[in-house]
């Protein structure tokens, strides 16, 4: 018995937190939308102009991972409606890539009873993503610790303490995370990674103790941020700097461009911490957006509508203005 149409709201994500790389991911207030149910023939509906250019037939990315559950599954759905809406920037270090492949798992195994366990798509998701740190934090909401061999993920969730707030750049500039993963070195040096091993450690433990003081430190690494410095002009000076402009601790989010800046909610210096970025980066010629945004707590919402998409059906476009 398949569900008629299922609308998901699925969170943003922050990867890596500085030192976690590959490994630590928070899931961030800023939404994708993906609505699907079983149709005729299949039509992909993208809303909003960063999906321009992206395909609308079978290739494409929803598509595809629907698919795959409906295969462990057992269940056969070859046409589908799918929609799709996203306030998360493309590229950007935002996870946007992974919350279009939790939205588009979770919707597909709604529509069909959900089957499938959250362990199960989390399993997908991390080898579909290549890392489970983006995927695991948009999946299970809050912070995600998680390890992932190739074959198994494994994870711990941290409620996010309830006085911790970012703040993030998100430069107007695009940068593949391939291109990111390429300004790695191969091997790195016995002493980097014990640092890393231990700011990580510290980063983990204060977070889930709430000693937020402790962030800052905790926050630094050695394994990637230095190698992409090259990449994103101006990071090197905000991550030394955030500090002293009223942020606990700062990284570069996921594989970059945007910048990360964990805040106190009841900081009284959130106006200059905002300017010191975007001056920072306006120095090296670049703009940037800021936004505020909280932990968000929990994972994919998932409505299921118990109508046939028609004339009369509302919009995902309309649901989503409601939601608001
Ligand atoms: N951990 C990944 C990286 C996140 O830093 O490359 C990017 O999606």
């Amino acid at each position: 018995m398949h569900n008629n149409r299922v609308i998901v709201k699925v969170p943003a994500s922050t990867a890596n937190l500085g030192p976690g790389f590959d490994s630590l991911g928070m899931a961030l207030s800023l939404y994708a939308w993906i609505e699907m149910s079983v149709s005729d023939s299949t039509v992909i509906e993208l809303y909003g102009d960063q999906m321009n250019g992206l395909p609308r037939d079978k290739t494409n990315l929803l598509y595809k991972v629907a698919q795959l559950v409906f295969e462990e599954a057992g269940v056969q759905v070859p046409e589908l409606r799918i929609g799709m809406y996203s306030d998360i920037p493309l590229t950007r270090g935002l996870g946007s890539s992974a919350s279009a492949i939790v939205g588009a798992l979770t919707a597909a195994n709604a529509l069909i009873g959900s089957p499938l366990g959250s362990d199960r798509l989390f399993q997908i998701a991390t080898s579909l993503e290549g890392h489970p740190d983006n995927v695991g934090a948009s999946l299970f909401g809050g912070i995600i610790v998680a390890a992932w061999d190739g074959e198994r993920a494994d994870y711990v969730k941290i409620e996010p303490h309830e006085q911790l707030e970012t703040l993030v750049a998100v430069p107007a500039f695009q940068l593949a995370t391939e291109q990111a993963r390429h300004a790695l070195p191969k091997q790195i040096a016995m002493a980097d990674a014990v640092y890393n091993v231990g700011r990580s450690s510290l980063l983990v433990a204060a977070l889930a103790s709430g000693q937020l003081d402790l962030i800052g430190c905790a926050m630094r690494d050695r394994l990637h941020q230095p190698y992409r410095a090259a990449l994103i002009p101006g990071m090197t000076a905000i991550l030394s700097e955030a500090a002293d402009h009223g942020a606990l601790g700062a990284a570069l989010s996921g594989a970059g461009p945007t910048l990360i800046t964990f805040v106190h909610k009841d900081s009284t210096r959130k106006d200059e911490l905002e300017s010191f970025l975007l001056g920072t980066l306006r120095a090296e010629g670049i703009e940037a957006e800021t936004l505020w945004l909280a932990p968000c707590s929990s994972g994919p919402q998932v409505a299921v509508l118990e109508e046939h998409p028609s004339d009369t059906a509302i919009s995902l476009m309309d649901w989503i203005e409601g939601e608001a």
